[in-house]
C-alpha cells in the first residue's frame, strides 16, 4: 500500500519568538517560549519527515532528526525561510513573529538624559513571513499558521486563514496565562474547505501529535 503519510515529507516551520533591536544591548521581544513549535517538529520528525526548524531566540534543545537554524528578527527569519522554501511539502509558522520593528536601532547604547522622563521609539511594519510563504512562486503545497487571540478565537482565526492564503491554521487562546510559554494548550485546526476540530487542553507535545493526526487523515482524503 502507500506509504505513511509523513514518511519523507519535507516540512519547513519556524518557532519561537522573534527579538527586535532597539540598540546592542535592548530588544523588543515576546513571551513565546518555543515549546509548541519545538513539540510540533519532534513530532513530525519521529512520524518520518524532513523537519526544518527555523528557532527564534529559544533557549530548548533541538529535537532528535530535526535540522535547526537560529534566527533572531522576524527579517533574519524571513530570510532563513526563503532561503529554504524550493521543494518544500508544508510550511508551518508557529514563530510569534513581531509585526513592528524598530525603525532605526541604535548603534550604541541608549544613554538617559539628565532630566529626560520620556521617550518615544518609532516603530515599523515587518515583513508577514507566512503570508510571504503562500504568495511565494515557490509555494509549498500546504501552508499552515497559528493564530494567537485573547478574543473571539475563532472568528479571527478564521479570517486569518483566508486573509493570509492559508490551507490550515491552528488557534489557540491566549492570554490569562494561557499558551505563551506553559506546558499544555487548547486548539482548534481549521481547513480552507471549512472543517474544523477542537483538541483539549492537553501537554504540547501531545497536542502535536494529535494535530498532525488529523491533518493526516484532511489531507489524505481531499485532493489538495
Ligand atoms: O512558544 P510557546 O510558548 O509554546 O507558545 C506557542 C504560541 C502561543 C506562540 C503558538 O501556539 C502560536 O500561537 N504561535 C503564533 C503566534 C502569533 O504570532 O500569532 P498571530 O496570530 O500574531 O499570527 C498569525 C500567523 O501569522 C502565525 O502563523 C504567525 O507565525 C504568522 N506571522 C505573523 C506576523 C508576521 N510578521 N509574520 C508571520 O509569519
Amino acid at each position: 500500500g502507500d506509504p505513511p503519510f509523513w514518511v519523507g515529507k519535507r516540512v519547513l516551520m519556524t518557532a519561537g519568538p522573534t527579538f527586535e533591536a532597539v540598540d546592542p544591548v535592548r530588544f523588543i521581544g515576546n513571551r513565546s517560549s518555543g515549546k509548541m513549535g519545538f513539540a510540533l517538529a519532534e513530532a513530525l520528525a519521529q512520524a518520518g519527515a524532513q523537519v526544518t526548524l527555523i528557532a527564534g531566540p529559544v533557549s530548548l534543545p533541538t529535537p532528535p532528526g530535526v535540522e535547526r537554524i537560529d534566527a533572531e528578527s522576524a527579517e533574519q527569519m524571513l530570510e532563513a525561510v526563503l532561503a529554504r522554501l524550493s521543494d518544500t511539502d508544508m510550511f508551518i509558522s508557529t514563530a510569534a513573529v513581531a509585526d513592528w520593528r524598530v525603525a532605526k536601532p541604535a548603534e550604541q547604547k541608549l544613554k538617559k538624559q539628565s532630566g529626560q522622563d520620556s521617550m518615544t521609539l518609532e516603530l515599523v511594519r515587518n515583513p508577514d513571513i507566512v503570508a510571504t510563504v503562500a504568495q511565494h512562486p515557490e509555494r509549498p503545497r500546504w501552508v499552515v499558521g497559528f493564530a494567537a487571540e485573547t478574543d473571539n478565537l475563532l472568528e479571527h482565526a478564521r479570517e486569518k486563514l483566508q486573509q493570509k492564503g492559508l490551507d490550515m491554521i491552528v488557534a489557540n487562546q491566549v492570554g490569562d496565562g494561557r499558551a505563551f510559554g506553559q506546558a499544555d494548550n487548547e486548539a482548534w485546526l481549521l481547513h480552507r474547505d471549512g472543517r474544523e476540530t477542537h483538541f483539549p487542553l492537553r501537554r504540547k507535545e501531545a497536542l502535536a501529535e494529535a494535530l498532525i493526526q488529523t491533518m493526516e487523515n484532511w489531507l489524505n482524503d481531499s485532493k489538495d
